[in-house]
């Protein structure tokens, strides 16, 4: 990385922060491109979210990306917010105008599209329902990704029902979906004739309990994402991989999300390749 006088700066806010992939994953584009830029980790207090915003025009940021704790309170802190980062109810990506207005963004569903395009082409809609699993964040990036793909129906099952529901409030566009709540416990009965299952909750991560699910009344020609990437093959994505389904890991969603925002603020469009999932590997093997 060569540090100039004119270097275009960006960064991830994020309470804590240092864990974040966001960093290596940004470096790794501004490296291969050979772009005077550099992309850091801004560990910004909940209570400093705001202030620190302000300050990115003074200080000649090109944008940011929020993490948590910061992607709902974001909203209210920029100055312009798109339709759909409003409907998902989060902005993960602030692009500084040339006004110096923040532009608030949520790059995740088309994350989770784009994620499916690489690892799943032969999905379509038209396969039959998609269940998430889940209620929190990332299901609503999905389900907004799904109502966006033509999904004729969305099962949603969450263990707090009024979440789900609260969602599919939310979500719910003028030709949507149908979209149905199911309790955590009728799981396994949500998956007759489904196209797709998508597990968005934290179950199966690293330090988390597993993810209790039995896949028998799933058809074969159903397609099984998990958006939790560490670790990248998941105990669902190894039982659905041994069923036969089309696996779709989540560490795609990771390197997608990131592509809008490293555009608008470096100028050059990006890809999520073999290198950069490979580099982006390394660091979740490493030592932290
Ligand atoms: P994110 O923003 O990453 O989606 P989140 O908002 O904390 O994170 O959501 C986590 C999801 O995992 C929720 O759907 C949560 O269910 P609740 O809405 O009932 O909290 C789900 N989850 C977490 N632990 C769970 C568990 N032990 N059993 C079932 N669902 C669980």
């Amino acid at each position: 990385m060569r540090i100039s006088g004119r270097t275009r700066l960006a960064g991830i806010m994020g309470w804590p922060v240092a864990h974040s992939r966001s960093p290596a994953l940004h470096n790794f584009w501004l490296d291969e491109h050979g772009i005077d830029g550099a992309y850091v980790p801004l560990p910004v207090r909940p209570e400093h979210l705001a202030q620190a915003l302000s300050a990115l025009p003074a200080l000649g940021f090109r944008g940011c990306n929020l993490t948590m704790p910061h992607k709902q309170a974001a909203l209210a802190a920029v100055d312009c917010v798109d339709p759909l980062a409003r409907r998902i109810g989060a902005v993960n990506t602030i692009v500084v105008a040339a006004d110096g207005r923040l532009e608030g963004s949520n790059t995740d569903a088309y994350a989770f599209r784009e994620n499916l395009r690489d690892h799943a082409p032969s999905w379509s809609a038209a396969r039959g329902p998609a269940v998430v699993l889940g209620a929190g964040g990332a299901a609503r990036a999905v389900v907004a990704a799904l109502i966006e793909a033509g999904s004729v129906e969305i099962r949603l099952v969450n263990r707090t029902r009024d979440r789900a529901e609260c969602l599919a409030r939310d979500l719910a566009v003028a030709a949507a979906p149908r979209i149905s709540v199911w309790g955590w416990e009728a799981r396994d009965e949500a998956l007759h004739e489904a196209g797709l299952l998508v597990n968005t909750t934290s179950l199966g991560m690293t330090g988390e309990p597993e993810l209790a699910i039995d896949l028998a009344r799933l058809p074969p020609t159903a397609i099984v994402a998990d958006i939790v990437y560490v670790p990248l093959e998941t105990a669902l994505l190894s039982a659905a991989r041994r069923r036969g389904h089309v696996v779709v890991d989540g560490l795609g969603m990771l390197l997608h999300q990131a592509r809008p925002g490293f555009a608008a603020w470096f100028g050059v469009p990006v890809d999520a390749t073999r290198g950069l999932r490979a580099a982006v590997l390394s660091t979740l093997a490493g030592p932290r």
